[in-house]
C-alpha cells in the first residue's frame, strides 16, 4: 500500500553528552536543508536564548538550552523532523522524553572523549524501546582516541553492534579525509565552516593512480589495510538489525568543518524508519490507520513572553491531524479544537492545517494537557511509552510565604504536569516531594514559581537518592508495606504507590523483606 505521507517522514533526535557537537550538527543538517542560509544561527541563539527554543529568563542568565523543540525542513523530496533535546543534563528526564516521539536517533560521539557517561544513559534509554541509532564520531579534526579502540570502547559500553560506512584517513593533524564504504567513494577533508561544498572523488579501486595526487602511498595503503579489517571484522550492514536497534551504522566526521554530514544525512534519509506502529495500552496503532491519534510528550510555557499560555507538543502517530477540527481527549472525556496549531521549520513556526504521523504540532494550551495525554477521533487509547524514571534529588517543598499557599499549589501542580520535576505526596500532612534529575530544576521551579505565580518556596534537602514504583497481587503485603515503611512511601502524580530509598542497597533490602512486592525502575509497568 502507498503512503507517501508517512513515507517521506523522518523524525529522529540528535543526541550527545554535552559538547560532543549535537547543536553544531543540527545546525549542519538545517544548513544541507536549505531551512538556514548561514552557519551560525543556531549557535547565536545559543547564545542569545532569544529564539523559539529558548524562552525562559533563567535560560537567558545561564545560556543553558533548557527546552526541547522541534526543528522541520524539506530535504530530496523528504520530511525532516528533528526534535532537539536539551544538552545539559539536568534536563536529561526531557531529553528521555523527546525520546518517546521519535521513530529513529543520531548519536554523537566526541572523537576525543569517546563515550561519556550521558551518552550511555540516554542509549538504556533507547534499548528500552529498541530505538535504531546511527552514530556520528565527530571532532576527526582533532587528535582523538584510534578509531578502531573508540568502535571496541562504544560496543562494549553501549551494548551494541557496530558496522562503519565510512572511514577516516588520518586524524587530527593528519586527517585528511573520510572514505565511504557504502559508496566508495573518498571524501577529503577541507575545513570549511559556513558553506556546503563537494571535495569528492570515486575511488572505485585504491590502487587507481590518481590517488596518489591526493593521498600519500603510506596513506593508502593504510587505508587499504583498514578496509580490509572492517570488512573482515564487521561485515555488511544489516538493515533489519539496524531497525531493530541491534546494530548502529557509524559515520566518521567533523560537524564545526561541515565535514561527512552529506553522507549520514543522505544514509539517513535511506535506512532510517518512518513512522511505525505504536503501543497503546489498549492496542497496538498503525501509523496506517485512517483516524488521528496522538500524544503529548513536551509541555512549554511561556514561549510567547507576552502571553501565560503553555504549548503542548503533540506527536501524530496515525490519520490526518486537522486544524478546527473536534478531538477527543481521552483522559478528560472531553473534545477540543486547536484553531491555532503550530508547524515548526527551522527557527520559525507558523500556522498548520494538516499534519500527518511522525509530524508534531504545537497546542495552544491553558491547561488541558499533562503529559502524556493522548487525543483521538473518539476512540478510548493511552499510549504508552513515557515512564517517569527515579530522579536523584529528591527536596520538600515548604511555603516561604503563607499568603500564597494557593498560587503555591497552583504553580507546583502545573509544573510538574509540565514534566519539569515529579511530584511525590507523603501522607500524613500531605507533604509534597519534588523529584528531579539536577540541581538546576529546582532553580527553575523556584524562578517560575515566582515569575509566573507569585509563589515563594524553600525546598528542604531529603536523604533520598531513588524512587521504585510498587505493585503486588497481595493486597495485604502492599498495605504492610506502606504501614511499615511509611516514612519512605508516597503516591505519585497518577496515584502509583512509590518506595522512596537513599540507595539501591536499601531498595534490595526492601525486596529481599517483601518478596510479594514488585519493585520497578520507572512508573510504566503494565
Ligand atoms: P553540544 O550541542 O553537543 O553541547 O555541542 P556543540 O555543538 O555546542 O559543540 C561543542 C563545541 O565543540 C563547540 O565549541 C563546537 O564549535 C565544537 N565542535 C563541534 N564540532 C566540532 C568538530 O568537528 N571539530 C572541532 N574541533 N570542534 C567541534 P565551543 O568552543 O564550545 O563553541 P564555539 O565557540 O565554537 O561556538
Amino acid at each position: 500500500m502507498d503512503y507517501p505521507e508517512i513515507e517521506k517522514r523522518k523524525t529522529f533526535a540528535i543526541i550527545s553528552h554535552p559538547d560532543a557537537g549535537k547543536t553544531t550538527l543540527t545546525e549542519k543538517f538545517l544548513l544541507f536543508g536549505g531551512a538556514i542560509n548561514t552557519a551560525g544561527t543556531i549557535k547565536r541563539n545559543k547564545a542569545s536564548q532569544s529564539n523559539t527554543s529558548d524562552f525562559m529568563e533563567i535560560e537567558k542568565q545561564r545560556g543553558i538550552s533548557v527546552a526541547t523543540s522541534v526543528m522541520g525542513f524539506e530535504y530530496k523530496d523528504k520530511r525532516i523532523n528533528i526534535l532537539d533535546t536539551p544538552g545539559h543534563k539536568d534536563f536529561a528526564e526531557d531529553t528521555y522524553r523527546t525520546l518517546s516521539a521519535v521513530d529513529s536517533v543520531i548519536l554523537v560521539v566526541d572523537s576525543v572523549k569517546g563515550v561519556e557517561e550521558q551518552t550511555e544513559k540516554l542509549m538504556a534509554v533507547c534499548r528500552m524501546r529498541n530505538t535504531p541509532v546511527i552514530i556520528f564520531i565527530n571532532k576527526m579534526d582533532r587528535e582523538g582516541k584510534d578509531p578502531f579502540d573508540l568502535l571496541d570502547e562504544i560496543e562494549k559500553k553501549l551494548s551494541l553492534s557496530l558496522c562503519p560506512l565510512s572511514w577516516p584517513i588520518g586524524q587530527g593533524y593528519t586527517f585528511k579525509g573520510v572514505y565511504n564504504i557504502f559508496d566508495k567513494q573518498l571524501n577529503l577533508f577541507q575545513p570549511d565552516k559556513s558553506k556546503v561544498t563537494k571535495p569528492i572523488i570515486q575511488a572505485e579501486n585504491l590502487d587507481d593512480e590518481t590517488l596518489t595526487e591526493f593521498l600519500q602511498p603510506k596513506e593508502i595503503s593504510g587505508l587499504k589495510d583498514d578496509l580490509e579489517l572492517i570488512h573482515g571484522v564487521y561485515g555488511k550492514l544489516d538493515e533489519e538489525l539496524y531497525l531493530d536497534g541491534l546494530l548502529a551504522p557509524v559515520f566518521f566526521g567533523s560537524a564545526v568543518n561541515n565535514f561527512g554530514i552529506r553522507e549520514l544525512l543522505d544514509t539517513f534519509i535511506n535506512i532510517a524508519p518512518s513512522p511505525k506502529s505504536r503501543e497503546a495500552i489498549e492496542r497496538e496503532v498503525l501509523a496506517t490507520e485512517k483516524p488521528f491519534t496522538g500524544f503529548v510528550f513536551k509541555i512549554h510555557a511561556n514561549l510567547d513572553p507576552n502571553h501565560r499560555d503553555r504549548i503542548a507538543f503533540l506527536r501524530i502517530c496515525s490519520g490526518k491531524f486537522e486544524r478546527n477540527k473536534f478531538y477527543y481527549h481521552t483522559r478528560l472525556g472531553k473534545k477540543l479544537k486547536f484553531s491555532n496549531p503550530m508547524d515548526f521549520m527551522a527557527n520559525e513556526k507558523s500556522l498548520v492545517e494538516e499534519a500527518w504521523p511522525g509530524d508534531v504540532v504545537g497546542l495552544y494550551d491553558s491547561g488541558n494537557f499533562k503529559i502524556g495525554d493522548t487525543l483521538t477521533e473518539g476512540e478510548i487509547l493511552q499510549f504508552k511509552g513515557i515512564p517517569s524514571f527515579s530522579p536523584e534529588i529528591f527536596k520538600e517543598v515548604e511555603n516561604a510565604d503563607p499568603m500564597k499557599t494557593k498560587q503555591l499549589e497552583k504553580g507546583i501542580q502545573q509544573l510538574t504536569e509540565e514534566g519539569v520535576a515529579q511530584l511525590f505526596i507523603q501522607q500524613p500532612g500531605n507533604r509534597k516531594i519534588v523529584g528531579t534529575v539536577g540541581e538546576l530544576q529546582f532553580e527553575v521551579i523556584s524562578f517560575r514559581l515566582e515569575h509566573e505565580y507569585g509563589a515563594k518556596c524553600h525546598f528542604r534537602p531529603l536523604t533520598f537518592r531513588r524512587s521504585s514504583w510498587l505493585t503486588s497481587k497481595d493486597k495485604k503485603k502492599m498495605e504492610e508495606i506502606m504501614y511499615r515503611k511509611q516514612h519512605q512511601i508516597s503516591t505519585d502524580k497518577d496515584g502509583n504507590t512509590v518506595f522512596l530509598a537513599d540507595n539501591d542497597y536499601m531498595i534490595n533490602l526492601a525486596k529481599r523483606d517483601f518478596p510479594e512486592i514488585e519493585f520497578h525502575t520507572t512508573s510504566e509497568f503494565t
